[in-house]
């Protein structure tokens, strides 16, 4: 999720674009840089870390020209390092590109043009547009972006400057967020209109295949071979309204996210023309799979539950027999494993101590690791022997929703290359579950229509001071998910529980000042569920139910119903959470709780 800025007009373009990218830096923020048209040259300036550092190069390093771009990475391909910070350029340096987005067949792309003697700089996928438009360069550099893009699949917001038109800022968008914004003679572009409060109120959202053309006095927008034009929109905002994108928190926010940072995840994994699983990047063959005996997994907190789900996928898809375990557990045990075990570590930071310290154990004992992480350059993915990263951006909110619902996503796409490669799964099934991961952006999307049902169901309970949540089979680390999510941001005492376990004590617990939350959706083992439902509201408990939409049988039994939709039951968990995390979150504002910063956590565990 990195944060493009660029302007044309007549003031210093380096100096509004910095500023610009100064309030995008919460978009991520391992590298940063601005080039900009001077005489008919191009000057860039690039810097590792955080955005001051590229402040201190400005400083000592001035540049300046009416017509620039700049950016801010959160770095997805090649780690964070100057080379592969934006902006990148072609062979000749006199095109320039930055790039918010995943470009799905760079591989091949850049096999093409390295063999036609193009010379690449960076281990990125954004460097292949740079040489692409190169390629196509006739004088005109609207048209040879447009060629350029045919070519391309995948996300971006692209911004382009060529120092042999210096009148001209060429942008473009593909499920990645781009606005222009309108002054007098002069213009502006972002990743989001907080960059650009400060100098513009007027602004245009660029859909999706939009090319347009921009001059600091015109702004023409192409789409599908035709000018078209967009609607202008006065955005008020303040400045913090329009960083959380006028979400009232970051974990609303990212819970809204959610769609998009799915199919982000999805990107050059999956393919829709075959409907299989291309896990490129990992060095785990279909010969290491026959020869290990078991997966054991390890993680923390929310990413602990993602395990947890995992377990039942990979033992269904692959069947080997997969373990998992809590870092700060397995650490000071005496545990089975050896060169014949996969250790899969996941960590939204990548920085967690005891999901490290387990990664540095598991290597000891000769184990291959494969980490799953969300922060690129981090410590456990640096150290794994393997990794695969979850394209979902900076989080910022304490609790974790976008990562969970990511890893979850590359969990499922592990499962599914494991099984193709160890031969246990058919074609077809195989094809049948690709469709249904495609599907998952958009039945989450439908979820995300419930809110305003669960606030009125959250109104009903956020006085209470206690909840169970009960799910059985792959649902069961949700309910574990949808108690914690509780706990940490409204500090109601929340325990998830197996439902098939309540008669073996919790169920003591349960009398009228006792709400259940319980996950019913179709499954194959539904109709134990609903038994337990019975069991619950025998004691006088208010059930909470999530359902399918036409489920008739649950509106007898349960108190209030949240409708989701219906999936294959082994992706059920991404849809199930997200009305608990929906619930947690209008629970906790209704008490007046901080919602994006609770009490006495953190959002990166780096001490044991
Ligand atoms: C809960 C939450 C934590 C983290 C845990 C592990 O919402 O965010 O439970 O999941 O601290 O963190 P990572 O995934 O960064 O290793």
């Amino acid at each position: 999720m990195c944060g493009i800025v660029g302007y044309i007009g007549s003031k210093n373009s380096a100096e509004v674009i910095y500023n610009g990218l100064e309030k995008l830096e919460y978009r991520g923020y391992d590298s940063a840089g601005i080039a900009v048209i001077s005489k008919n040259e191009i000057l860039t300036r690039r810097s590792v870390g955080k955005l001051k550092n590229l402040k201190a190069n400005l400083e000592t390093n001035p540049i300046s020209g009416n017509n620039g771009i700049g950016h801010t990475r959160w770095a997805t391909h090649g780690k964070p390092c100057e080379e592969n910070a934006h902006p990148h350029t072609d062979c000749s340096g006199k095109i320039v590109v930055v790039h918010n987005g995943i470009i799905e067949n760079y591989v091949s792309i850049k096999k093409q043009l390295i063999s036609e003697g193009h010379i690449f700089k960076s281990e990125t996928d954004t460097e292949v547009i740079a040489h692409l438009i190169e390629k196509y360069y006739k004088k005109d550099v609207l048209e040879a972006v447009k060629s350029a893009l045919k070519e391309v699949r995948g996300a971006y917001a692209l911004a382009v400057i060529c120092a042999d038109e210096p009148e001209r800022l060429i942008v473009a968008r593909y499920d990645a967020p781009l606005v222009v914004a309108k002054g007098k003679d002069e213009n502006y572009i972002a990743s989001d209109v907080s960059a650009l409060l400060n100098y513009a109120r007027d602004f245009i959202f660029l859909e999706n295949g939009d090319i347009c053309e921009i001059k600091k006095d015109s702004i023409k927008i192409f789409n599908g071979g035709k000018e078209v034009k967009r609607e202008t929109q006065k955005i008020l905002w303040n400045a913090v309204q329009a960083e959380k994108a006028g979400y009232k928190h970051f974990m609303l926010k990212e819970i809204y996210e959610q769609p998009q940072t799915i199919l982000d995840t999805f990107r050059g994994r999956l393919s829709s023309e075959q409907n299989t699983v291309l896990l490129d990047g990992i060095n785990i063959t279909k010969d290491y799979l026959k020869e290990i005996s078991k997966i054991y997994i390890i993680a923390c907190g929310t990413s602990y539950h993602a395990g947890l789900t995992a377990k039942f996928v990979l033992e269904s898809l692959t069947v080997i027999p997969t373990e998992v375990d809590i870092a700060s557990e397995f650490r000071y045990r005496d545990h089975v494993i050896n060169e014949k075990t996969l250790v899969i570590f996941i960590s939204q930071s990548g920085e967690t101590a005891d999901t490290l310290a387990a990664l540095r154990l598991a290597k000891q004992r000769g184990s291959k690791t494969l980490a799953i992480c969300n922060v690129v350059g981090s410590s456990i993915s640096r150290e794994a022997d393997n990794v695969l990263y979850t394209h979902c951006g900076p989080e910022i909110g304490v609790a974790s929703t976008k990562a969970f619902t990511g890893q979850l996503t590359v969990l499922y796409l592990i499962a599914l290359d494991f099984a193709t490669k160890l031969d246990t799964i058919s074609k077809d099934k195989l094809e049948t579950l690709v469709k249904y991961l495609w599907d998952l952006p958009v039945k989450v999307t439908e979820c995300l229509k419930q809110a305003d049902a669960i606030k009125k169901i959250a109104k009903e309970f956020h006085a209470k001071k206690q909840f169970i949540y009960l799910a059985r089979n792959l649902n069961y680390p949700i309910a574990l998910e949808g108690a914690l999510k509780l706990k940490e941001i409204s500090y109601i005492y929340a325990e998830g529980y197996a439902a098939g376990e309540m008669k073996h004590g919790p169920i003591a617990l349960i009398d009228e000042t006792m709400p259940v939350m319980v996950i019913a959706t179709k499954s194959k083992i539904y109709e134990k569920v609903l038994s337990n439902i019975e069991e619950a509201k025998a004691r006088g408990a208010k059930i909470i139910a999530i359902v399918n939409a036409d489920d008739k049988e649950i509106a007898k039994k349960a108190d209030y119903r949240i409708e989701v939709p219906e999936t294959d039951e082994i992706f059920s968990p991404v849809i199930n959470v997200i009305p608990l995390q929906l619930f947690a979150y209008y629970v906790s504002t209704m008490r007046g709780c901080d919602v994006d910063q609770p009490r006495n956590l953190a959002k990166s565990v780096t001490v044991e």
